[in-house]
Parts: structure tokens; C-alpha cells; sequence
């Protein structure tokens, strides 16, 4: 059984909306463009909105694309544009490629397709939807412009507790060990940021049995880590001590060059932020106090710096779930989740059933239920 099989298989609930949407066709005669990391349980989703009728134009996201998947699906029909790039120029190249298509939905993921739409908008586009958070942040001030349909996946409480808190946690603490092979256990790890990706890593690096502390500058997050049981220093205090250093904020720069000087030697610094921002790499790595870089060991860069200490970055600061040697990206259980949200909020606007007022909204109460529901008696079946 190949990949793509295991994880379509494992996908039960996109099988069942691809099962019902052979027979209720929601996507017929229509394109759907998208970008979004090409690995096979996105290939799963694509299919899955192929089996509705849809013709589907994909590209990848920076730095995640894998090059099995941009073959699979090529040979299943979905026309994918470009490949796999760690490049932005190359990567708007491919945006563009998907947006010159105009596709009549998108489905895109960190604002990307929805920002360049606006730079040439075209009038078949009835809408789409928004996978992320950062995408979120990007498209709630374009709302006015944009007018249309845009339903957030990342809003709904299900992809909430079941993607960004379970699964990236879960991946986090996954990625140390596969790409560090080393313990978790007694280590201090300070993760930045107690949102709903945060509180998942939190937790799962203290199920494995570190030491964790949180830095969170929102108040009530703060006391909500400490009431979890977190330790919750002051910033300086955090970077000094950590051995290990997580940033899971969606905020550009949170480490950079001018904390080299407080982290301790060895410490290993991990972003499974959106993007490649919230470690500041160019910066760290251009800093005087840096000696040499070192780049052979797959997904980890060490700088060592002129007093001698190492500071270990993985995947140089790009998600870390979804980058360095053999990323499996979340659990298949928890995208297809959140890809049947997608589906089914994709098939929602499809039909016209969302108003043009619901841009940049959560996914619909009526949906989460749905597929809430359809989990639950799948599992207990
Ligand atoms: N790796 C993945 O597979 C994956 C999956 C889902 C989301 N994400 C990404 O993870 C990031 C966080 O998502 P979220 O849903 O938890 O966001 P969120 O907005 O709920 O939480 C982010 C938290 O970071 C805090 N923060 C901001 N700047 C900070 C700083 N300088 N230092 C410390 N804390 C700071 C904010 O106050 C906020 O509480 C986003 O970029 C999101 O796109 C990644």
C-alpha cells in the first residue's frame, strides 16, 4: 500500500463527503485554485473536491511542497503548478500561475491567493475559504474589498482543539526527536506564545516529560499558562534557561540576533509558527558574534558563535512539522478533520448557501456539527 493509500484510507471522513459528492456532484463546472502544503493528506482533500466535480488547480506552499505528491496528483489529473521551492519570487510565480486560471472558488492558506486576487480581481469568483490563522490576520482588514464569501477554517473550535492544539503539539514534540534524536525528558523547554497551537506544545513536551515555561504577553493567556501548571518568566529570564526554544506566536521576529548574546550553549531553537518569521534566521545568522554556520546535518543549522557556544535552528525556522527529513505534517485523523471542514465549507459557498456578509467568518455553526457528528459515529462504530 503506498503512502496515498494508507492516508486516503485512514481519511474516513473525507471518503464518506467524496462518496456523497460522487453522487451530489456540489463542484461541477467549477475550478477551484489553491495553495496549500502538497503532501498526501492534502492530495486526499484535493481528490476529495475532485470526486464533487471540481476542476483543481494546485500549487504549494514555501518550503513544504514534496515532490511524490506533485507527482501523484498529476497523475490523478489535478493540474499542479510548479514544484517544490524554498524561494518567494519562484513561489508568487506559482500563486500567480494558479490565480491566472480564475478560478471560481479558493481555498487558500496563510491569505496568499485572496491578497494577489485583489491586485486583479476577476468576476467568477464566488468566494472560498482561509485555512490559517496568520491567513486570517492577513485577509480581516481586505474584507471590505474582498466582499464575498471567505468562510476560516482555523476559527472553527473543532480544527481549534483537534489540529492546533492535539496535532501540532503532538507533531512538535515529534519533529525534536526525529530530527534532534535526542531525550525531551528533563529539558527546559520555554515555548512562546499560548494560543491554540502553544498550549498543545506545551503540554505534549510535558507529557514527554520536560520542564516547560511559557512566555505570553497577553495577561490572561499568561495566568491561563500558569494556572495550567506552566511556569510563566519573564522573556530574558525564558531565553536564558531554555535548552530548547519554541515560537508558535503567528508574530514576525520573535528571536532574533540581539538575543544571541542571553541563550544558553546548545540551545535549540524550533518555530511551527506559519511562517518562516517568528525565528529570525537572516539576522541570526548575519550577526557579528556568529563564527561559522554549519548545514550538513538534515534540518539542523548550528551557529557557533565567537565565545564558543552552538545555537542549534531546525529547518531554519520554517515549520518544523512540515519541513526537514521525512515530515509527516499532523495526524491524518486530525486533517481530515479539518479538511472535511474545508470540503464541506467549500461546498457550502459552492451552492450560494453563505452570504456575501460572511467574509472572514468562522466556519458555520450548522457545519462544525456535521462533521463533529460524523466523527463521533465513525469512532464509535
Ligand atoms: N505547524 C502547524 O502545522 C500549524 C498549524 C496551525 C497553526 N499554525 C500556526 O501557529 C501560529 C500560532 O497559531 P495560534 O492559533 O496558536 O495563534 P494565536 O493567535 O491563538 O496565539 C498566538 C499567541 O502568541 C502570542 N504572541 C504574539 N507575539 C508573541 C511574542 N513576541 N512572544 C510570545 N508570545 C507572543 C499572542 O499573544 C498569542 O496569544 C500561527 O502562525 C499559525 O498559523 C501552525
Amino acid at each position: 500500500m503506498s503512502r496515498f493509500e494508507w492516508v486516503a484510507g485512514s481519511a474516513r471522513l473525507l471518503q464518506q463527503a467524496g462518496d456523497e459528492f460522487e453522487r451530489t456532484r456540489p463542484f461541477e463546472g467549477l475550478r477551484i485554485g489553491t495553495g496549500i502544503h502538497l503532501e498526501p493528506k492534502t492530495a486526499a482533500l484535493l481528490l476529495t473536491l475532485r470526486r464533487g466535480g471540481a476542476d483543481v488547480v494546485s500549487t504549494g506552499n514555501l518550503n513544504s511542497t514534496q515532490q511524490e505528491t506533485v507527482d501523484y496528483l498529476r497523475e490523478k489529473g489535478i493540474d499542479v503548478i510548479g514544484g517544490p521551492t524554498a524561494d518567494p519570487t519562484e513561489h508568487d510565480r506559482y500563486l500567480r500561475g494558479v490565480l491566472a486560471t480564475k478560478p471560481d472558488l479558493l481555498l487558500d492558506n496563510g491569505g496568499d491567493l485572496f491578497t494577489r486576487y485583489l491586485e486583479n480581481p476577476w468576476p467568477n469568483l464566488r468566494g472560498g475559504t482561509e485555512e490559517t490563522t496568520s491567513g486570517r490576520d492577513r485577509l480581516l482588514p481586505l474584507r471590505d474589498r474582498i466582499d464575498l464569501p471567505l468562510l476560516v477554517i482555523n476559527d472553527s473550535p473543532i480544527k481549534q482543539f483537534a489540529e492546533n492544539t492535539h496535532a501540532v503539539g503532538a507533531g512538535t514534540v515529534e519533529s525534536f526527536i526525529r530530527i534532534t534524536n535526542r531525550i525531551t525528558n528533563g529539558r527546559r523547554v520555554a515555548v512562546f506564545g499560548y494560543g491554540s497551537v502553544g498550549r498543545g506544545v506545551a503540554a505534549y513536551f510535558r507529557s514527554f516529560n520536560s520542564v516547560v515555561s511559557v512566555v505570553e504577553p497577553q495577561p490572561v493567556l499568561r495566568l491561563r499558562a500558569l494556572l495550567d501548571g506552566f511556569d510563566v518568566p519573564d522573556r530574558d529570564d525564558a531565553l536564558a534557561s531554555a535548552d530548547v526554544i519554541v515560537t508558535v506566536t503567528g508574530a514576525p521576529h520573535v528571536i532574533g540576533h540581539a538575543d544571541l548574546a542571553r541563550l544558553r550553549d546548545g540551545v535549540v531553537l524550533i518555530s511551527a509558527g506559519h511562517l518562516p518569521w517568528e525565528l529570525d534566521v537572516p539576522s541570526l545568522i548575519e550577526d557579528p558574534s556568529v563564527e561559522s554556520i554549519d548545514d550538513v546535518t538534515d534540518g539542523i543549522t548550528t551557529l557557533r558563535l565567537r565565545d564558543g557556544r552552538a545555537v542549534h535552528v531546525l529547518t531554519r525556522g520554517h515549520m518544523v512539522n512540515l519541513a526537514g527529513p521525512r515530515p509527516l505534517g499532523n495526524s491524518i485523523e486530525s486533517m481530515d478533520l479539518g479538511f472535511t471542514l474545508q470540503a464541506r465549507c467549500l461546498e457550502a459557498v459552492a451552492r450560494g448557501t453563505v452570504p456575501k456578509t460572511a467574509c472572514v467568518v468562522p466556519v458555520p455553526a450548522e457545519i462544525d456539527a456535521l462533521v463533529a457528528s460524523a466523527y463521533v459515529e465513525l469512532a464509535r462504530a
